[in-house]
């Protein structure tokens, strides 16, 4: 499908594919709750996906950086892939950006999530383009600033070669010690670990699982879209830092910082 859509056509897709799931829905909602966890195998319509893909191989090859940092935050754990940041999807994308705008998702989400899921106040972490693509890239140890993370897979490595979704669940992020944090998680927790798919879908409680991507071992490719979303309690939280954000995308959170100000003074 070639899409000119706009964002009441990409939610039209979604209502009419959705409306399909009937009972499964229950199951997923049953297992997020379980595992803090799920993955969905045709959450995003083929005709979609189509497009949504080769938006985010174009994006990937016309702005990725390359990211190798070590993140404070988190336990000075490693971030080293090819990126895309959120304002230079918006700038050009059409799909990416109108899935985290659709009402029809949201709903969705909101339903398995069992409480109601808003869009995030933070634009620059509100949706990402990451690619992992050589020996040793990696998505280290950490825990998202928002509560809900929906994640769809463009392309999966070779499950020979690592670039696995590890996870622990109910892991409280301790701010202040979060090294020793992620260490005692390490050694005393049961980590789960998870191949998806390329056009598969997860949906993580991501602000209390600790998780990452494993390092690939080999010259392989993965490439995955990102969408931050919120719950009710985020939207009030003053805890809500975004460090991270500032290390990785350190231009879009400068122009939103910039934005804000610009609004409270005019
Ligand atoms: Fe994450």
């Amino acid at each position: 499908m070639n899409f000119k859509q706009n964002r009441n056509d990409v939610d039209a897709l979604l209502a009419a594919h959705f409306s399909g799931f009937g009972k499964q829905v229950q199951g997923w909602r049953k297992e997020f709750d379980l595992h803090q966890c799920v993955k969905i195998g045709n959450f995003i319509p083929h005709a979609l996906q189509a497009d949504l893909h080769k938006e985010a191989r174009r994006l990937l090859a016309e702005k990725a950086e390359r990211r190798n940092v070590k993140i404070a935050s988190t336990g000075n754990t490693p971030r080293s892939y090819r990126s895309v940041g959120r304002d230079a999807i918006r700038a050009t994308g059409l799909v990416t950006p109108a899935l985290f705008h659709s009402d029809t998702l949201l709903m969705l989400l909101s339903i398995i999530a069992g409480e109601k899921i808003y869009r995030i106040p933070y634009a620059p972490e509100e949706y990402i383009i990451n690619n992992q693509c050589g020996p040793g890239d990696t998505h280290g140890w950490h825990w998202d600033d928002y509560t809900f993370a929906l994640i769809h897979v463009v392309e999966s490595p070779n499950p020979l070669s690592g670039g696995r979704i590890e996870y622990i669940q109910n892991v409280i992020w301790d701010k202040m010690n979060s090294e020793k944090c992620v260490k005692k998680a390490l050694e005393n927790r049961l980590i789960t670990s998870m191949h998806v798919q390329s056009g598969e879908t997860y949906f993580m409680k991501t602000n209390t699982t600790l998780h990452r991507i494993s390092p690939l071992t080999e010259d392989s490719n993965r490439i995955a879209i990102i969408y931050s979303f919120a719950s009710e309690d985020d939207l009030t939280d003053p805890s809500i830092e975004h460090a991270t954000m500032e290390v990785i995308y350190p231009t879009d959170t400068a122009a939103h910082l910039v934005q804000s100000l610009g609004k409270e003074i005019s």
